[in-house]
């Protein structure tokens, strides 16, 4: 048995800084999320026990409550009503989606029509179609065709076109072609984000040379979802797991080539959990094997590469993020993300270890403006 494990597989960028966003709100006393940070129970129990709650909407926030906004984002509407309530805001949206909030908003206040291919129950999509005028929401081209044989003038519509950001490539390419064969004023914005493409190509080649998938994610997160229906496409056997205890040994053998992926949203010590489990079985056959001797041989350096290949994927991660941890000087003109809001000042995220800080009074001279009125999340700020 080899095992192979994706290297893409894990945390992305957005949803390890919302995690982390949650674990550093938690350290100065209880505070909230707008339904789950993200689709994994796992995770989502771990931060209940440091004071992490969940709250179902924005009508059970109270004055002075800390929000942390999930990286799926939230709907300009539900900003309001939460700035109304008197929450303190934490934005947690990854600047992938909020670069599509910021797309449909601008493309909507140019009168297009918004067509947002996507799933129309996932919270990240009706976040976004929260930010445009009656936006049209399509799972792919059967349903853009039944809606052009419907409709009527919509060869001069101009119509601008957005992805979910967890979609697949093949998906959103049928669909647009769908499009391009009836109208002529089309914009299409490509925003399915890096990690998702990256995450997809991996799973798709490994799929290719393996003879059993294990994909790791939980049951609603949708590019999980995604990943088992790509390895489908090029393997007959995947497995659908959320953690090791899930995994059924008996159903792979000797002989098997293995591949693991793994989800945006699946931690890093779960992938090891079922690289463990997978190591273990590797253990056990060799010692009922015929040729003893040589197929431990071949297991101990099979662990020792799956072991390699988990102790890479943190490595990588960790690297990552140290390189992605900038010092600042004193006198430094910098640029970072806007991250939260409130009446007084705004958090700007430096991609330091420690946030920046603008007062109102920074910001403008005018005391009838309100920082909502200059800024607004995701924008930059110099
Ligand atoms: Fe962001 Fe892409 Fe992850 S949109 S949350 S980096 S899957």
């Amino acid at each position: 048995m080899t095992i192979t494990l994706a290297k893409s597989a894990g945390f992305c960028f957005g949803v390890s800084r919302a995690v982390k966003m949650c674990e550093k709100a938690a350290e100065s006393g209880p505070c909230y999320t707008l339904g789950p940070i993200i689709h994994n129970t796992d995770v989502i129990r771990y931060l209940e026990g440091l004071g992490v709650r969940q709250l179902d909407s924005v009508e059970s926030v109270k004055p002075g409550d800390r929000v942390v906004i999930r990286s799926h984002g939230i709907s300009r509407a539900e900003w309001e009503r939460l700035r109304s309530a008197g929450a303190q805001i934490l934005d947690a949206t990854c600047p992938d989606v909020a670069r599509i909030h910021r797309i449909v908003e601008e493309e909507s206040a140019q009168g297009r029509q918004i067509v947002i291919i996507g799933d129309k129950n996932h919270p990240e999509v009706q976040a976004i179609a929260g930010w445009c005028r009656d936006p049209l929401v399509f799972s792919g081209p059967k349903e853009i065709e039944f809606w052009i044989e419907a409709e009527t003038n919509i060869v001069d519509l101009p119509i601008s076109v957005v992805s979910q950001t967890t979609g697949t490539r093949v998906l959103f390419e049928n669909s647009v072609n769908t499009f391009k064969k009836v109208c002529t004023k089309l914009k299409i914005f490509d925003t399915i984000c890096n990690a998702t493409s990256r995450r997809q190509d991996e799973a798709a080649s490994l799929a290719k040379q393996s003879d059993a998938m294990i994909v790791i994610g939980g049951r609603h997160s949708a590019n999980s979802i995604h990943l088992c229906d790509i390895c489908r496409a090029h393997c007959a056997r995947v497995h659908f797991i959320e953690n090791a205890d899930m995994l059924n040994r008996d159903e792979f053998s000797r002989e098997d080539n293995i591949g693991i992926t793994a989800g945006a949203s699946t931690p890093a010590w779960i992938i090891k959990e079922v690289n463990q489990k997978m190591s273990d079985e590797i253990k056990v056959e060799s010692s009922v094997a015929e040729n003893e001797a040589a197929i431990a041989e071949e297991a101990a350096e099979t662990v020792e590469a799956v072991e390699n290949a988990a102790a890479e994927t943190v490595e990588s991660f960790e690297e990552m993020l140290e390189r992605s941890i900038k010092t600042l000087y004193t006198g430094e003109k910098v640029t970072g993300i806007v991250a939260a809001i409130t009446p007084t000042e705004i958090t700007v995220d430096l991609g330091t270890k420690q946030s920046g800080y603008i007062p109102i009074t920074e910001l403008t001279d005018d005391p009838t403006k309100s920082v909502e009125d200059i800024v607004k999340p995701g924008d930059e700020i110099e």
